[in-house]
């Protein structure tokens, strides 16, 4: 009855086991995984912002969690390098060329073009918030950091956000963020991806 079904769930398993048996395509809305619809919206973001991001430096701090292994996809599909700072336990499992690693979250947003984050809780692992909460404090993307990024650097965040955990209120408040626009860009880049899969035009 359905031409595409989208699936937000847990495990990616659930989806692929899903999307195997369909004959129509399934979008994955997001799993524990990966998170290919926010990912779309934010390179679209970068790009309608800032041009080609091809050769950039988009830097993660925080949790390797679901947004930051598709940043790795994204990140070898469209050419950039994903710089990665993690607290210790915390790290990404992929290992890959188009990633660099850093203990140091300054390190990590140092020249960057491009600073984003996510909550330090997903959703499924709430259990672990107070032993996350401590573990991530010194993972907040502050103005410090912002200042440690290339002068022109934009901040983006999945949202919803906590000001004060990942993200200090004047740096997603302020002049560099375009979470707003990236929010928006949810809407047009998920329309681009229907008509993509129903009509199959680029
Ligand atoms: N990493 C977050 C993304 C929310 C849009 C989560 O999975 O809860």
């Amino acid at each position: 009855m359905c031409d595409v079904i989208m699936v937000r769930t847990f495990e990616q398993s659930i989806i692929d086991t899903f999307a195997a048996s369909s004959r129509v395509p399934v979008i994955n809305g997001l799993t524990n995984e990966y998170h290919p619809c926010q990912i779309l919206a934010d390179v679209f973001t970068y790009i309608d912002h800032r041009g080609p991001i091809r050769g950039k430096t988009v830097a993660w701090i925080g949790d390797s969690n679901n947004v930051c292994n598709t940043w790795l996809q994204a990140a070898e599909t469209f050419d950039f390098k994903l710089n990665v700072s993690t607290p210790p336990g915390y790290e990404l499992e992929k290992k890959s060329k188009y990633v660099e690693s850093f203990a140091d979250p300054m390190k990590a947003a140092t020249g960057a073009d491009l600073v984003t984050t996510d909550v330090w809780t997903s959703m499924g692992f709430e259990a672990e918030n107070e032993e996350r909460r401590r573990d991530f404090q010194d993972w907040q993307v502050d103005a410090e950091m912002m200042r440690a990024a290339k002068k022109d650097a934009l901040f983006m965040h999945c949202l919803p956000a906590h000001r004060g955990e990942e993200v200090a209120a004047e740096v997603i408040d302020g002049p560099q963020s375009v979470v707003w626009d990236e929010a928006e860009n949810r809407l047009h880049t998920q329309k681009a991806l229907l008509e993509f899969l129903v009509v199959g035009r680029k």
